[in-house]
């Protein structure tokens, strides 16, 4: 009866597997902050993204690892059409079609020798408008390369327009852009910096929300929405769940929720000391998630979260 009358159904569909390529290397690499995920090579990513079809998950979500050597200020590698990503974008979609919406982060860095989302000015700030422009010839590429949705990161103001200008004047109209609408500056990211391998020093809090903020998620909804956002993200999930819940009301686009690497980790170390039940926990933080009003999960659980599901009906 509880699972006729539950308010709130998780499926495999709601699920988005966020996963690293790495240039350069023959076998996977793990992430010791992320027990269980890995640094993919081009051929391991392709056997992921089958897996997660078969598991029944809806996205991937791709993020690009480039060879140090190539990172620069400008964050070249990520515009390059032979890039890592860009090279990963064209194997995932050659490998499992239109099988799963197949999604490229849209940010600088990944690609930068000062690891900031964006290009800096000469008295080392992030320079919003110069970033623009970067933004638009990256989405061109990974449209290009075979992106369904892209999705912009790196929290510029003007960001979605741009974007979606770039996309139409290519004629990639049908290409979508998912916004990462409330995006807050997190310590739960620290995991993800070593899963790309990030080289940033310092922090993003001038273009990353406060988390002591919720209004302000509003506005940033607001605007995206007139630039054309397709779907909008919350990130990170757990800690932010009245976030989701008003970004929820406020909108008729589908709405997502990135649950990030430290929420990961936490369950993660916790389980392997025997203090937490660890299934039972991952199904609880999705469903909390769920019912605060996400129809998508970006969650590293996803093709094993799916696989679950599918058993239990
Ligand atoms: C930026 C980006 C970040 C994450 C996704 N896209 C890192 C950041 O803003 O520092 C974090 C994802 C996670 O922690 O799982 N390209």
């Amino acid at each position: 009866m509880r699972r006729m009358v539950a308010e709130t159904r998780l499926s495999p569909a709601d699920l988005i597997l966020p996963a690293f390529v790495r240039e350069g290397v023959s076998e996977p690499v793990p992430i010791s902050a992320m027990p269980g995920v890995v640094q993919h090579t081009r051929d391991t990513l392709r056997k992921a993204a089958v897996e997660a079809v078969s598991a029944g998950v809806s996205g991937i979500m791709l993020f690009g690892v480039p060879e140090d050597a190539k990172k620069d200020a400008a964050g070249t590698a990520g515009t390059d059409p032979d890039g890592i990503l860009q090279q990963a974008l064209r194997d995932v979609r050659a490998e499992v079609g239109d099988d799963l919406v197949v999604m490229s982060d849209l940010c600088l860095d990944e690609y930068t020798d000062h690891g900031h989302c964006g290009v800096l000015d000469e008295a080392g700030r992030v320079d919003n408008d110069a970033t623009l422009e970067r933004y638009a010839e990256m989405a061109q590429v990974q449209a290009d390369a075979g992106a369904h949705v892209v999705g912009p990161s790196g929290m510029m103001d003007g960001q979605i327009g741009v974007i979606r200008d770039a996309l139409d004047t290519i004629g990639k109209e049908d290409v979508a852009v998912l916004a990462y609408t409330v995006k807050y500056s997190s310590a739960f990211y620290g995991p993800f910096r070593e899963a790309v391998g990030s080289s940033l020093r310092g922090d993003r809090k001038t273009y990353q929300q406060d988390p002591a903020n919720v209004r302000e998620s509003l506005r940033e909804l607001a605007l995206d929405l007139d630039e054309g956002a397709d779907m909008v993200m919350v990130k990170p999930a757990g800690p932010y769940l009245d976030v989701l819940a008003r970004v929820a009301d406020a909108v008729d686009v589908p709405v997502a929720a990135y649950q990030i690497s430290g929420e990961y980790a936490m369950v993660e170390a916790a389980a392997e000391k025997g203090w937490i039940d660890r299934d039972a926990a991952i199904l609880e933080t999705l469903t909390g998630i769920r019912r605060a009003g996400a129809k998508m999960i970006l969650t590293y659980w996803a093709t094993e979260a799916a696989q679950k599901l599918a058993g239990r009906g």
